[in-house]
């Protein structure tokens, strides 16, 4: 079979990577998350007390990580230097410092190489901020979802009540206009939508009615 790429690129909240996952699962490809790249980077520095607000200091460690993504049971297990850190990178304050080092060229330029490595290899649905315009500019498709912030927040806060975190629905908003400015406007492949994307806005659809009609799209290319 032809082998094929799905960029999914958008802001955070968007539904990226519900979307990525049931559509993998679908066209029996593997899912490559890009951000749990990042946070890995983010993790690492706060874990090992490196100001990941110091470039240089960032920069002078990428050669010490080895980032590996496994496909399990159609999920993604990521492991940082051999243990597995899927769950440790899901928190705020790596999602805060994973946005930060993403704006240094040499974290870029590491992570964008394994990531097409990776593309090279394997049929891929890849999610990201930079898939479409940098990282597989010669994807089968790419597509960039949206939704508004109160909606994105809306889901961001149902997630973390169902997994008891107390955090209140202002607080949200307010981190994901950090975000989202942070990510838009960093010099270095910025969230932007590729000219040849489509795009969806996935506030009033449901996962099905997404993955449906990014099918359609699959079909007629
Ligand atoms: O998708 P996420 O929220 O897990 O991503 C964490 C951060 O990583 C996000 O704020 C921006 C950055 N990122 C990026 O710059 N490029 C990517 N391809 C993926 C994520």
């Amino acid at each position: 079979m032809k082998k094929i790429s799905i960029a999914i690129d958008g802001p955070a909240g968007a539904g990226k990577s519900t979307i990525a996952k049931v559509l993998a699962k679908r066209i029996g490809c593997i899912y490559i998350d890009t951000g749990a790249m990042y946070r890995a980077v983010g993790l690492y520095c706060i874990q090992n007390n490196i100001d990941y607000y110091d470039e240089k200091a960032v920069n002078s460690v990428i050669s010490e990580l080895q980032i590996d993504i496994y496909a399990q049971d159609n999920q993604q297990a990521i492991y940082l230097n051999g243990r597995d850190i899927s769950r440790e990178i899901r928190t705020d304050e790596v999602a805060a410092a994973a946005s930060k080092v993403a704006t240094y060229k040499e974290v870029r330029t590491a992570l964008v190489r394994q990531q097409r490595q990776m593309q090279s290899e394997k049929s891929v649905v890849m999610d990201g901020r930079d898939i479409g315009t940098v990282v597989m500019p010669d994807a089968t498709l790419k597509v960039f979802l949206t939704a508004s912030v109160v909606e994105r927040a809306k889901r961001r806060f149902e997630e973390y009540h169902n997994k008891g975190v107390n955090v209140t629905l202002e607080e949200l908003t307010q981190e994901i206009i950090e975000r989202d400015y942070q990510d838009s406007n960093r010099e270095i492949s910025p969230l932007k939508k590729a000219d040849d994307a489509v795009e969806i806005d996935t506030t009033l659809l449901g996962i099905d009615e997404i993955v449906d009609k990014i099918m359609s799209f699959i079909i007629e290319h």
